[in-house]
């Protein structure tokens, strides 16, 4: 199928009560296996890129892996550009084919970020590419954003209710206590705020952080109105571990496509176990 936007995903995500994940590739291989960990689980997928991954990459090879692994596929599968905080990049990725982008201008006061997400919601959505914007600042870090423990606060939900009237995003990310990164001690999730902002604004939320919570803990935000889920550490553990285990279990031998293969099982077996436990697969 072609790429699709996050709009209609989502949608039918947050009415049946299930999320759609959202995970961090990193190259071809992890590409490959979120896209066939989808179609094991018959489910929609959100291919994810950092900005970071976009720099090292560039956008014209990401966007040949993904549209060729997409357009054989028969589940439905949006590109969509993680935590941006540069237009020029927001751009480029969209004039590149990106089916979706977020902004998060989160580190800037309130009217600033509310402009700015205003901004690129107006550069995208007449060509048809969604937008998600985040309000609050989620501890941890995340490509070159990074938010020290004693900067991070949740999202307030009187602010959340304008951003949302205003900026219009197809998908909001507020800050709810969950952190991007390794979890050093349980997470204070805000599920009243979850609950309130969901009600209040109508608009799926995105989930970030999804590494190392529970697996009750992502039921309870799915059931209150996290429509996404976002993965990416899980990924680059995966990615490095998948490669190291065959190699320590294999140390003679130097067979490549084999450890790109043992790899490529390590990352699908979890992003299907992810899949499954966000709600939305078919056996
Ligand atoms: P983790 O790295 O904790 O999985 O968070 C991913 C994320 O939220 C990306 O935006």
């Amino acid at each position: 199928m072609a790429l699709e936007n996050m709009s209609q995903m989502l949608r039918k995500a947050q009415q049946n009560k299930y999320a759609v994940g959202a995970f961090n590739i990193l190259d071809y291989n992890s590409t490959k296996a979120v896209v066939k960990a989808a179609e094991e689980t018959h489910s929609p997928v959100i291919i994810q890129t950092s900005a970071k991954t976009v720099i090292f990459w560039g956008t014209s090879a990401i966007m040949t892996w993904v549209r060729e692994l997409a357009e054989s596929s028969p589940v439905p599968i949006a590109l969509h550009l993680d935590h941006c905080k540069d237009l020029d990049l927001i751009r480029q990725c969209i004039e590149a084919g990106w089916t979706s982008v977020m902004i998060d201008a989160s580190a800037r006061p309130f009217e600033e970020n509310l402009a700015l997400s205003r901004q690129v919601v107006e550069m995208a959505r007449p060509r048809g590419i969604t937008v998600e914007a985040e309000l609050g600042a989620i501890v941890g870090v995340e490509d070159d954003i990074h938010v020290k423990e004693q900067d991070a606060h949740l999202a307030d939900p009187e602010q959340a209710v304008r951003f949302c009237s205003e900026v219009e995003p197809d998908c909001f990310a507020p800050a709810v206590g969950t952190a991007h990164g390794v979890y050093t001690g349980e997470p204070k999730i805000a599920y009243d705020r979850i609950e309130d902002i969901s009600a209040r604004t109508g608009v799926p939320l995105a989930l970030h952080g999804g590494t190392g919570l529970s697996d009750e803990v992502f039921r309870k935000c799915i059931s209150l109105g996290c429509a996404k889920v976002n993965i990416s550490t899980q990924l680059k553990y995966a990615f490095i571990n998948g490669f190291v285990t065959y190699h320590t279990k294999n140390s003679t031998e130097y067979n490549p496509l084999k450890v790109i293969g043992a790899q490529f099982d390590e990352l699908k077996r979890g992003i299907v176990e992810k899949i499954k436990l966000f709600g939305g697969y078919e056996d």
